[in-house]
């Protein structure tokens, strides 16, 4: 590891701006800004059921995951047509390149869209689309990983995978997201073993309200590669080894965090605990439109709130290159640009 230099308090934004990041835990539809929200209803001939931006914005006080994913859910409607589904991606992937993040691995799920009347075909061809041209027009990677809805049953998972498998060369891997209590992995025991068979590389959300059973489940039973969140394993100290011994990846979203109350306050958030106790843990957005904020306002408001390091903003970057779904020569190319920055910082 690179000898880091001290960083004064105030230059740490500056910092945490020009590092090169890679972001592993984001929900397209998370990202469905209210400004485009109303812009993509207009498009399609529908309402939102707000009377305008600022009154949407006003509805997003959570108490829960629960609380969250009903207006997230009310949120997609308006998305209708591949067109909406590559431009609610563009909007993103143009956010996120002006936070260099130069990898980027998108959350994105079809039940709720087939749910609807859409086939996975519009979703995923149009999200595709974006990510090409993200490559191409603002020079980042960003690839896609199809997560299954916790709260449906292992059938429809069954029947999400199936739809997805003509489209299987746009896709990496397979999550599992949605109301996490009362759903545990084992539930998907089966669906994940077929992704697995099938080449798919594999995460799952646990940890996040749930309990440090969830996060032995998702790793021993569904065989994931990364923990999403996995928050809650400071609580189980046997876990906490197995995590850093396998070096298995947390993608944490402090604001996430924050806005659902999993953590009363910032200062409470248990971030820089984990680096302390050598898990290779991540900063990442969740779902940006309604939490408050991108990467990189996850990444200054954490730090600002605990006190954090230019050491631990350097460990973060490179664990978040160390943790993506990358091959090893561009691994090695991201490490060099984050050295770089590094370097060469004042
Ligand atoms: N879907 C979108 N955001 C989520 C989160 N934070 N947890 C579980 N499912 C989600
Ligand atoms: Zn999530």
């Amino acid at each position: 590891m690179l000898p880091i230099k001290p960083v004064p308090a105030e230059r740490l934004p500056e910092l945490l701006r020009r590092m090169p990041k890679a972001e592993l835990h984001m929900h397209i539809e998370g990202s469905l800004e209210p400004e485009q929200m109303f812009a993509l209803a207009q498009r399609n001939g529908l309402s939102v059921p707000y009377a305008d931006v600022a009154a949407l914005r006003r509805a997003y006080v959570f108490n829960n995951l629960q609380e969250f994913l009903d207006i997230y859910h009310a949120g997609t409607l308006v998305l209708r047509t591949e067109q909406d589904f590559y431009d609610m991606a563009w909007a993103y992937l143009v956010r996120a390149a002006a936070d260099n993040v130069l990898h980027t691995e998108i959350f994105f799920d079809t039940q709720t869209h087939t749910g609807h009347g859409l086939s996975a075909e519009v979703v995923i061809n149009g999200l595709h689309r974006a990510c090409v041209d993200a490559q191409a027009q603002l020079g980042i990677s960003a690839v896609l990983i199809l997560c299954f809805l916790r709260h449906l049953s292992e059938a429809e998972a069954f029947e999400a995978l199936e739809q997805a498998l003509p489209l299987r060369d746009k896709l990496v891997g397979v999550g599992l997201a949605s109301s996490e209590l009362g759903h545990p992995p084992e539930k998907f025991a089966r669906v994940f073993a077929k992704a697995r068979a099938l080449g798919f590389r594999l995460v799952a959300h646990a940890g996040e309200e749930g309990p440090p059973a969830y996060i032995w489940s998702a790793l021993d039973v569904l065989k994931v590669e990364r923990i999403d969140h996995g928050v809650q394993a400071l609580r189980d100290p046997a876990l906490v080894a197995r995590l850093v011994h396998e070096r298995i990846p947390l993608t944490v979203c402090p604001l996430s965090n924050l806005k659902l109350r999993v953590f009363s306050s910032l200062t409470e958030h248990n971030l820089g605990r984990m680096l302390e106790a050598g898990l290779v843990a991540t900063v990442n957005s969740d779902d940006p439109a309604y939490f408050g904020g991108y990467i990189n306002e996850n990444f200054t408001q954490t730090f600002a709130a605990l006190g954090l390091t230019a050491r631990h903003a350097y460990q973060l970057a490179r664990n978040s290159f160390a943790a993506s779904f990358i091959d090893a020569s561009a691994r090695r190319a991201y490490h060099d640009r984050l050295d770089e920055v590094f370097e060469t910082f004042e």
